[in-house]
């Protein structure tokens, strides 16, 4: 049940006013001493010729017989104050929860198709922090777009294409060893790049033949060509090896190579609108008129740049998808690339380009003097951030659980510390705003206490674990009198929780999975002041204790499937 919309339903036939009007005024107080929700009369005083506090006191004196769900309304000046009937409140909102079997899904999206370019790491590199931050935003965005009724196809735009090739090509003849490149490849194509370029420096002539090589790869060669796809095939799987850890996958793997050659019928496209221009040999959009830098569609020796493979597959996705959102998670570094490409299809006069959006975020970093036990040198491998979350999460549980008179299993331990790692690392990209940097501070993100994945996960172990404790099965909740829940801590989750839709919807409206992210945090604080100040298992009578072990069911039920949105698993003990 809405009660936003069942109050302005009520007001409606009471009071002689539109809804519309009514739907535009209504405000949530910030303090719940004034009101669940509030009708600011200022806007009436002009038509009425009376003061906003004598037109809200009309209201009030209307509004004589109220319905079961309102308690009472108050004049607070030119306020009209209305508040809900907590027991009403708690016991709709709580039974709703426990009859539900779709929690969080929604069908705004009515099958419209979204498209997520995310992730797309580059074969033959190291997938590090930055690759991270998309893949997390990408796949979360991806998971609440389909609990919303839209049709979401997930795009892994791998960089899979450019002259690099040509040297790794030439550095493998060399230098490459076939058996730790099926081990780790990333390793291997990296210590042969890596010696590739001190070697050029010695020999120049390398750089000779990796053109040649990369020349032969455009033109197809067979021998080129299989290397190629070896180094993409093995990179892949290390990638495909992360993503599963993650618990995430993708629809596509069409990567930058895919467009190649479809590369040809791009530029005759774009010559036909006559949006092409000669430049010194090679061929540009100029974009003046959307005040950007020109765009090098061609270059003068005929080759693409990474621009031209991202018009190429727009093009494809609009004529193969014909989609209603195509968003691209990419660091904001590459904003101004983006902006290129969309100017350049709406100048070509494709207005679908419209639907393109850029979903940008901000840099990871790591305080000066942190050591992570990474591979090498300067980048940080997502990899090894995982690892160092889990075994030092592991660490903590390890110590409490010696002095536990209910110890966890090895195994038990072993399955907790990589789910609470993972939802560390997770959370720490969700939680705030994306386009801010993050600062990666150990203490900061495992702190159990902290605006963290730990605590939220916390708070669901305690609710499961009083649940077990309690012996009540689950037939007996259902059964529970849920009209005596009437405290403020129980009214103020149950508030928080009933919040969490209208947070997904802002979420999506803004790309921004932190405003969801922040509300599951909200529904965990305030589980917190329910289980600190209210007794449960010593509660006053047995019919009481039953109605919050209900609203505690609940919560969990909830909290799992929010947290299940940002693609955090749950943990029944930590
Ligand atoms: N591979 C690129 C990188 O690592 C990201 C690709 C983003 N997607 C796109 N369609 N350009 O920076």
């Amino acid at each position: 049940m809405d009660f936003k919309k069942k109050t302005l339903e009520y007001l409606v036939d009471e009071l002689d006013v539109e809804l519309s009007v009514l739907e535009e005024l209504i405000e949530i107080p910030p303090q719940r001493d004034m009101g669940d929700f509030a009708i600011p009369c200022f806007r009436f005083a002009k038509i009425l010729k009376k003061s906003p506090a004598v037109i809200a006191q009309d209201f009030a004196d209307k509004l004589d017989t109220l319905p079961e769900f309102i308690d009472r309304v108050e004049v607070a000046g030119p306020y009209l104050n209305i508040f809900l009937n907590v027991s009403v409140f708690n016991k709709t909102i709580t039974s709703n929860i426990l009859e539900s079997n779709d929690l969080l899904k929604f069908d705004w999206g009515s099958g419209k198709i979204v498209l997520l370019d995310y992730s797309s790491p580059n074969i033959a590199k190291p997938f590090h922090v930055g690759h991270a931050f998309t893949t997390i935003l990408g796949d979360v965005l991806a998971r609440m777009y389909a609990s919303t009724g839209y049709e979401v196809v997930r795009i892994n735009h791998l960089g899979d294409y450019g002259t690099q090739f040509g040297k790794l090509i030439v550095a493998y003849e060399n230098w490459g060893d076939a058996s730790a490149l099926e081990e780790d490849a990333i390793k291997e194509l990296l210590r042969i790049y890596v010696k590739f370029h001190d070697e050029a420096k010695l020999n120049p002539e390398l750089e000779d033949q990796a053109r040649a090589k990369f020349r032969n790869l455009e033109a197809g060669e067979a021998y080129e060509y299989e290397l190629w796809e070896k180094f993409r095939e093995f990179s892949l799987n290390e990638f495909k090896r992360i993503y599963n850890r993650l618990g995430m996958y993708f629809d596509s793997y069409k990567g930058e190579a895919f467009y190649i050659e479809m590369l040809d019928k791009v530029v005759n496209l774009l010559e036909e609108k006559g949006i092409l221009v000669d430049s010194q040999g090679a061929k540009i959009v100029d974009l003046e008129e959307y005040s950007l830098p020109p765009v090098i569609v061609r270059k003068s020796d005929g080759s693409s740049i990474y621009a031209t493979r991202d018009i190429a597959a727009a093009l494809y996705r609009h004529k193969r998808y014909n989609f209603d959102k195509l968003l691209y998670v990419v660091g904001q570094t590459q904003e101004l690339h983006f902006k290129q490409l969309f100017a350049t299809l709406k100048k070509a006069g494709f207005d679908w380009a419209d639907n393109m959006e850029f979903v940008g975020f901000g840099l990871v970093k790591f305080p000066e003097g942190v050591k992570l036990s990474t591979r090498s040198g300067d980048v940080v491998y997502l990899e090894d951030l995982i690892n160092e979350a889990v075994s030092r999460t592991k660490a903590v549980i390890e110590k409490s659980n010696e002095n536990s008179d209910d110890p966890m299993s090895q195994e038990e331990i072993d399955k907790a510390s990589e789910i609470i790692a993972l939802a560390s690392v997770r959370y720490t990209f969700l939680r705030n705003g994306r386009e801010r940097d993050i600062v990666f501070l150990w203490d900061e993100i495992l702190d159990y206490e902290g605006d963290t994945a730990p605590y939220m996960l916390y708070s669901y172990a305690r609710a499961r674990s009083i649940l077990r404790k309690s012996g009540v099965d689950a037939s007996e909740l259902k059964n529970a009198d849920l009209s005596i829940l009437s405290e403020n801590q129980e009214f103020e989750l149950l508030t928080e929780i009933n919040n969490l839709p209208a947070s997904l919807e802002q979420a999506l409206k803004h790309n921004e999975p932190s405003i969801f992210a922040r509300q599951v945090m909200t529904v965990c604080r305030s589980f917190s002041r329910f289980y600190n100040q209210v007794s449960i298992l010593q509660a006053d009578t047995e019919d009481l204790k039953i109605a919050r072990l209900a609203l505690i069911e609940a919560f969990s039920k909830t909290v799992k499937a929010a947290l299940a949105l940002l693609g955090i698993d749950t943990v029944e003990r930590m």
